[in-house]
């Protein structure tokens, strides 16, 4: 793993060597900045990184994009699913989910049972600023429209909900919420079941 790296924290870490004794997952919409703030923690506090989309493509061979065009949403989700549960049987560290991954009732009940999770929140406009032009299957690689992202976002808010804390990241930086998000893990661990 990484070396701890605090000149790129905008804080001082409390508890900067510790290591955890569950998972640290982070849920949110598209454009939520959900991996790149688990980089950041991966980087700034030395855990293991885990992304659940990047796992899916490395051992599909293919890009998220085309499972969906070739094999479907109902692949997507299923594979989606096995690497949750393989993850979660490896040793504590920072899950990157998909958007979708805590909307399914399964992955939501495990994934609240065996970590400490955490949505990463931001206004529908801010979200859609930054998921927009990447190639997300659900956009339609950018054709959506804004209409419909919002009722993606309204639909899966109730879910996102469920989350154990919520933190604000729109106008912040990927270390500023990694160092909230690191201060809440350590608030809470030892409080939860
Ligand atoms: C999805 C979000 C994507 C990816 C897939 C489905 C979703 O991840 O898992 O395209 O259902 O919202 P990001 O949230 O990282 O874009």
């Amino acid at each position: 793993m990484s070396t701890i790296a605090p000149r790129m924290l905008d804080r001082v870490p409390s508890h900067p060597n510790r290591h955890p004794l569950r998972h640290l997952v982070l849920v949110g919409m598209m454009g939520a900045g959900k991996t790149t703030v688990a980089e950041a923690l991966s980087r700034g506090y030395g855990l293991v990184l885990y992304d659940i989309d990047q796992w899916i493509e490395k051992e599909e061979g293919r890009s998220i994009s085309r499972i969906f065009s070739e094999s479907g949403e109902a692949y997507f989700r299923r594979k989606e699913m096995e690497i949750l549960d393989r993850i979660l049987a490896l040793p504590p560290g920072v899950i990157a989910t998909g958007g979708g991954t805590f909307v399914g009732e399964t992955n939501r009940e495990k994934l609240l049972k065996n970590g400490l999770v955490v949505y990463l929140e931001a206004s529908a406009q801010a979200l859609w600023e930054r998921a927009k032009n990447a190639d997300r299957p659900l956009l339609q690689g950018g054709k959506a429209s804004f209409e419909s992202f919002q009722r993606i976002l309204q639909a899966r808010t109730p879910f996102y909900d469920k989350a154990h804390h919520r933190v604000w990241v729109e106008g912040r930086s990927p270390e500023s919420v990694a160092g909230e998000v690191w201060e809440l893990y350590w608030a809470n661990e030892g409080s939860l079941p």
